[in-house]
Formats: C-alpha cells, sequence, structure tokens
C-alpha cells in the first residue's frame, strides 16, 4: 500500500485529540498564560470552546485564539433569503430507500448553497442527533461560514478542496475527510471545476477514536495520521458576508474585514483531515467475519456505553479469506439506522444500482443484505483469498431513526424500484436434500 501522503504540500500537526499549538508569527503566542493584559503583536485573545465548561477533562473540547479582530465586531446578522436546499423534514419512512447521485448544478453554486438536505434525526436544538446533507458545487466560496449547529464532517466523493479555516488550511480530496467543530468559520475554495460529496452534521458529542478493546493499542484508524492545520492569517481589510447556519436557517451580515484572522492559537477543539488509505483494516483470517463496527474511523457517543450517535464506517479495500463463509455482508436487520455513500468503485453487497455519489438509507429493523445477484455468486463461489480493491463505500450509522427532508423523497434520484435487488433472490429450501 501507498503510504506516501496525497495531500498537498500544506503544513500540519499529526495527532489525535492533542493539546495542539501554532503560531503564523514568531512569538504571536502568549506563554503560560492564556488571556494576558496585552497580547503579542497587539492581537484580542478569544476563547471557542466546543463543549460546557463544565465537562470531564477527558471530554472538554476548546481553543484560545489570537486574532487581529475579535470575532464579536461584527453587525446584527439577517436571516437569507435563499436558505438550504431540503430544510424541511418529510414523511417517515419505514421503505428501505435509495438514490442516484445528484446533479452538479449548472448555475454558480458555492459549497454552502450546494448543500442538499437528505435525512436528519434530531433538530440542531437538541444536543443530540445528526443531519446528513450531498453537497455539490462549482464555486469556490467568496464568503465564510460557521455552522452553530454542530460539527461537519466532509466526505468529499468529487473534486479537491481546500478549506481556509480560522485555524488554517487545509487540502483534501476523494478518500480523505474532513472534520471542522461547531462554530469555525471557514471558506471552502474548489481545486477542480466541481466538487461533489458527503457532509453529516453531528448535533451530539464531538468525533473521536473508537476504543479498540481487544483489538489492542494499533489499528483502525491511527491517532499520528490524523492532520491539523497550522496557523495562517488573512490581514485583509476587505468586504466579507460572514453566513452561519443557525437551528437549520441561514443567516448573514457584512464584515469590513477577513474573519479568518488568527495569527496563534493552541487547544483541542481544532480541524482536521484524515485520509481513509491509511486506515489499518481488520478482518477475520479463519471464517465468517466481524460485525461492520471493525470497519469504524470516528464516534460520537451517546450516554448510553457502546450506543453511538454517529459512527462514520468505511468498507476499504481488503483481502477476503474467510473459509466456508458466505463472503458479502450478511443478511440482517439492526437496531441502528444506517445511510450510506459511496466515493468510488462497487459496494460488494450490490451488484448494480448504487453509483459513486448516490446514497442509501436502511432504516431501524429494515430488512437488507446483498442483492439477489451477488448473493447467488457467493453461494456459488469457489473460495480462494481474494482481494476487493478499487473500492470505498462507507456509512454513517445512527442509532436514532433518520426522517427524509421532502427533497429527498420528491427528488427524482430516488430509485422507484430499490426493493426489487432482493425480489430476485431464488427459492433454494430443499427440505429432503441437506
Ligand atoms: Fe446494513
Amino acid at each position: 500500500m501507498n503510504l506516501d501522503s496525497p495531500m498537498s504540500a500544506l503544513d500540519y500537526q499529526s495527532g489525535f485529540g492533542n493539546e495542539f499549538s501554532s503560531e503564523a508569527l514568531p512569538g504571536a503566542l502568549p506563554v503560560g498564560q492564556n488571556s494576558p493584559q496585552k497580547a503579542p503583536y497587539g492581537l484580542y485573545a478569544e476563547l471557542l470552546s466546543g463543549t460546557a465548561f463544565t465537562m470531564t477533562r477527558s471530554e472538554a473540547r476548546r481553543t484560545w485564539m489570537y486574532r487581529i479582530q475579535p470575532s464579536a465586531n461584527h453587525p446584527a446578522f439577517e436571516k437569507l433569503e435563499r436558505q438550504l436546499t431540503g430544510g424541511s423534514l418529510g414523511q417517515v419512512t419505514p421503505n428501505r430507500l435509495r438514490w442516484n447521485p445528484l446533479p452538479i448544478p449548472s448555475e454558480a453554486t458555492d459549497f454552502v448553497d450546494g448543500l442538499v438536505g437528505m435525512v436528519a434525526n434530531s433538530s440542531a436544538q437538541h444536543p443530540s442527533g445528526i443531519s446528513i446533507y450531498n453537497y455539490c458545487a462549482n464555486t469556490s466560496m467568496q464568503r465564510v461560514f460557521f455552522n452553530a449547529d454542530g460539527e461537519l464532517l466532509i466526505v468529499p466523493e468529487q473534486g479537491r478542496l481546500r478549506i481556509a479555516t480560522e485555524l488554517g488550511r487545509m487540502e483534501l480530496g476523494p478518500l480523505e475527510i474532513a472534520v471542522i467543530p461547531r462554530g469555525m468559520k471557514f471558506r471552502v475554495e474548489l481545486l477542480d471545476a466541481q466538487a461533489r460529496g458527503y457532509v453529516a452534521e453531528n448535533h451530539g458529542a464531538p468525533l473521536r477514536l473508537p476504543d479498540l478493546g481487544p483489538i489492542g493499542s494499533n489499528g483502525l484508524a491511527n491517532p499520528r495520521d490524523f492532520l491539523t492545520p497550522v496557523a495562517h492569517y488573512e490581514d485583509r481589510q476587505q468586504p466579507t458576508t460572514l453566513v452561519q447556519k443557525f437551528l437549520g436557517e441561514l443567516w448573514g451580515c457584512e464584515l469590513d474585514h477577513s474573519p479568518l484572522n488568527v495569527v496563534a492559537w493552541h487547544g483541542n477543539n481544532v480541524p482536521y483531515l484524515y485520509d481513509l488509505r491509511r486506515f489499518n483494516t481488520i478482518g477475520t483470517v479463519s471464517f465468517d467475519h466481524p460485525d461492520p463496527s471493525i470497519f469504524t474511523v470516528l464516534t460520537s457517543p451517546t450516554s448510553v456505553p457502546g450506543l453511538a450517535n454517529l459512527d462514520f464506517v468505511i468498507f476499504p479495500p481488503r483481502w477476503m479469506v474467510a473459509e466456508k463463509t458466505f463472503r458479502p455482508p450478511w443478511f440482517h436487520r439492526n437496531l441502528m439506522n444506517e445511510f450510506m455513500g459511496l466515493i468510488q468503485g462497487n459496494y460488494d453487497a450490490k451488484a448494480e444500482g448504487f453509483l459513486p455519489g448516490g446514497a442509501s438509507l436502511h432504516s431501524c429493523m429494515s430488512a437488507h443484505g446483498p442483492d439477489g445477484e451477488t448473493c447467488s455468486k457467493a453461494i456459488a463461489a469457489e473460495l480462494q483469498p481474494s482481494k476487493i480493491d478499487n473500492t470505498m463505500a462507507f456509512m454513517f450509522e445512527t442509532s436514532q431513526v433518520l426522517r427524509p427532508t421532502r427533497f429527498a423523497l420528491e427528488c427524482p434520484q430516488l430509485q422507484p424500484h430499490y426493493d426489487a435487488c432482493w425480489a430476485s433472490l431464488p427459492a433454494t429450501f430443499t427440505p429432503n436434500r441437506r
């Protein structure tokens, strides 16, 4: 496996959950004190809390920023005329749903206008739950955005992005992911003509690495492969629109400066990148296969041990060696609710119909698994070690039922006959022959 970073030449700091620090000018970071009477270079000190002050030390996330202008220097926000597509939820349905990829718009559309709400299980006023979006964009943002409603997990399927955040710049493309903390200001610039992908908005506890249990101290996503930017500031006195999403609505105001003006910072409430190709995939070397939780990259827990508000799970390239085993994902009905997407290639449970950029929803207790063609082939296969390659499917899995938006239920990309993929399962029961 090529472990050379395909990421850009931008500088990063490595690790997960660390107390990071960075300064774009020497000595800009105060030493021994967070908020000195007079910060270096005439900067203003500002705290961004990602958790309540009184969270346990292991849960607390906060970052101190030293900036040219404090964020408080802004006029009143006004509700924008153009709101997000797919903002309101539609009819609850227990049915299995699948969507073709959404088209890239022909009119100029930046990352914020390109967000399309697909499913959600909570409104942002509750401290749990998730909302899931697709994004389709063809224009770099000129404005700067922050999301008061939750943390954003961005999963590109097409097109490379540069994300300029308050804490520095990150670049990523398909097979990489980025996480932006709740409230952090950022601007998404397109490095290719168009960009498409998925976003999970996490209203609950911030994402973190899953515990490894008997796996031990190594494996799955390793902390050192997560990359956080270094300080980079814009000292620009030019009109800039600042947009926020607040309880699902977009509000904007005009600034006379760039709000990406943080010269130095320290803390653990940070944006980060991860290259999915660095995931250390673990599976069976005897028979059967583990539950898909073995593929968890990041998790947002609930207060119930082991019950996730959001698991980000991937299905990466891997060797299949299980003997005497039905190798595709088995037929199953789960407590959890599964929203799946595909970044590249094919997913090993479906012969057709699940396309890169598309999505599927299998809700609590809905029966699903391999389609008829995949199932028949798997039963008949002469099993040899084989590699599933050039693929990357993923799942946003959550403990509360996801409700589709009206848009998701009415858009032409919703496949009308998804159930049919299981209708071709042959009757193979022979009571007289074991
Ligand atoms: Fe499933």
